[in-house]
């Protein structure tokens, strides 16, 4: 038959296999740990656009500052961005055992799909292909000498990727980032309501780009709407309030030179804010505390 066929069908991430080829797994994939990693956290949202990357780099960054072993792991295949957000662009390594060594930047291991096929490539694949990349990436990478704490950078949505990854790890839990207004807030409601479904913990709501204040007149301006909107669906859903992340030119320009908030600006109030979050996180999770 189609060897090269198969073969790319079954390895997409394209790692290159010595001797035989094992056998794919039938059925559905097992939940199990991801090798030398203590606690995973998905950030997630149905919605895209509403900062998850932004949040999930800043808050894997915020625990390496915390004294934890911290990873990223960028889950969003068809867009990913922790390339940029960590300022790495290297194609990773393979260990003897073919599995990718993750890149490291500001004490944070990271891995992504991006490192693999270049930012500036689409990828073009039906739904067994994608979910044979999300196990080589949930399970073929190498986490250094262990974490402590791996933060899942999700795609947006209530998909296939989504639920491949709570049928095959185990999550700490979920963090659900949404904006203020009426849309983002009833997607991140939905994505509540997938995580439920799913038996995964919801560790709460973080409300990002709320409030602009204005450099100029310091008038602040809830720029999607009613701020208080996300408190209520935390009330309504039983959900707690993790924090709430301003709208703040910096968050944005940090990220896109490859340096977020966090290791950027440490002083500042928006990286106390995503520093308050990794501490309640923390003991929600029951991270041993930090040395
Ligand atoms: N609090 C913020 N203040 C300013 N810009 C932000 C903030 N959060 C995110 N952004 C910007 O919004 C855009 C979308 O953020 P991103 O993290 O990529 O969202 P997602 O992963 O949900 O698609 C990016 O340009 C990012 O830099
Ligand atoms: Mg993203």
């Amino acid at each position: 038959m189609h060897t090269s066929r198969v073969l790319q069908h079954e390895n997409p991430l394209g790692l290159p296999r010595t001797g035989t080829i094992p056998r794919m797994q039938r059925g559905l994939p097992q939940k199990r740990p991801i090798k030398g990693v203590a606690k995973v956290i998905a950030v997630s949202s149905a919605k895209g656009g509403v900062g998850k990357s932004t949040v999930a780099a800043n808050l894997a960054l915020a625990f390496a500052r915390l004294g934890y072993r911290s990873g990223i792991l960028d889950m969003d295949v068809f867009g990913p961005s922790i390339p940029t957000l960590f300022n790495l662009d290297e194609a990773p390594r393979l260990t003897a055992h073919n599995q990718l060594v993750p890149l490291t930047n500001y004490g944070v291991q990271t891995m992504s799909i991006g490192y693999l096929v270049g930012s500036g490539s689409a990828l073009v694949w039906r739904g067994p292909m994608l979910l044979k990349a999300v196990q080589q990436l949930l399970h073929e990478v190498e986490w250094g000498c262990g974490l402590d704490v791996l933060v899942l950078d999700l795609p947006p949505g209530t998909g296939d990727t989504q639920l491949s990854i709570t049928q095959q790890v185990e999550l700490a839990g979920a963090v659900v980032v949404t904006t203020p207004h009426a849309l983002a807030v009833q997607d991140a409601v939905k994505g509540v309501d997938m995580f439920r479904k799913v038996a995964v913990p919801l560790l709460g709501l973080v409300q990002n780009m709320s409030v602009f204040r204005c450099p100029h007149c310091h008038g602040d301006t809830a720029v999607f709407g009613s701020s208080d909107r996300v408190q209520r669906a935390c009330a309504d859903h039983g959900l707690d309030f993790l924090g709430d992340v301003p709208l703040h030119p910096n968050i944005g320009e940090d990220a896109s030179r490859g340096k977020p908030t966090v290791v950027a600006e440490p002083q500042s109030e928006r990286a106390k804010v995503f520093m308050d979050i990794a501490t309640t996180l923390a003991s929600k999770i029951d991270l041993p505390s930090s040395s």
